[in-house]
């Protein structure tokens, strides 16, 4: 008689906003242990060499609008190989359940009876302050902090507007450079001040990374005129003053 292979599992791991040594230790446990790790292109050379030799990979990446596979595809993808017997790593750059679509593939593969850890990562906004010295929240700057996606499945930017625009609150839009624009000026006509200090930062934890200073209102020019591209966030907010005191930031004209 056919006996059906076991099912094997899947682990959701974050791998961080780049820089290999915050990947956590438990993240690189089930990498070492994986049978097959299934990864996109935010997940860096250094980190994908941590896998040990022989351990297969497939590369289902994705870049804004550049899908390699779309969404149900991946999430049938992992299914298929848990259904095979496999130990799977799918692994995700920052955290998965931070816009990493993590909560979808945990549904498919859940409600098929696969077996499914969560191993969180350091999302690209704790990695950027990190990087460049600036608090998310500060008693003086910020007593909220809000993450938001800048990209709408139909390339439309719609938002509780008013409610991101309250003062005493840091912003960090991820996905947002399509749709910068729309952000600057919906939040200026909710109120936010023109001048309020805002950065857009490109690649933190990594060798290449970057920080340009500029105001709300200078946004979509700071973004022009140094041709910045994903994978990229933009912070707004006070408590990016703090960051102006990092030794590493580049000069910068004294914005605020
Ligand atoms: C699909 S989201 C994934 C976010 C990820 N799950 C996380 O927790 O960081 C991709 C977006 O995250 C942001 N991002 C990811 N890594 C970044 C980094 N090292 N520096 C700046 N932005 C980053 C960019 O806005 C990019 O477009």
């Amino acid at each position: 008689m056919h006996t059906p292979p076991a099912l094997g599992s899947v682990a959701l791991v974050g791998a961080g906003p780049g820089d290999p040594e915050l990947l956590t230790l438990k993240a690189l446990r089930r990498l070492e242990a994986a049978q097959v790790v299934v990864h996109d292109h935010l997940v860096g050379a250094a980190i994908l060499d941590m896998i040990p030799v022989g351990v297969e990979r497939i590369y289902v990446g994705k870049k804004a609008s550049h899908h390699t596979l779309p969404q149900e595809e991946i999430s049938a993808l992992l299914l298929r190989l848990a259904r095979a017997g496999k130990r799977v790593v799918r692994l995700k750059g920052g955290d998965p359940f931070v816009f990493g679509r993590g909560g979808e593939e945990m549904e498919t593969l859940l409600a098929a009876g696969i077996t499914v850890e969560i191993v969180p990562g350091i999302t690209a906004a704790l990695g950027a302050g990190a990087a460049f010295g600036f608090p998310l929240t500060h008693r003086d700057h910020a007593q909220s902090c809000v993450f938001v996606t800048g990209h709408l499945k139909d390339h439309s930017v719609n938002l509780d507007w008013p409610a991101l625009a309250r003062p005493q609150q840091t912003l960090v839009f991820y996905m947002g450079m399509a749709g910068l624009d729309t952000i600057v000026t919906q939040l200026q006509a909710h109120g936010l001040a023109p001048d309020t200090p805002a950065a857009l930062i490109y690649k933190a934890t990594l060798p290449e990374q970057r920080l340009w200073r500029s105001t709300l209102a200078e946004l979509p020019d700071t973004a022009r005129r140094h041709g910045v591209k994903p994978p990229a966030l933009i912070v707004i907010g006070s408590v990016l003053r703090l960051a102006a005191m990092a030794p590493r930031l580049p000069e910068a004209p004294a914005l605020w």
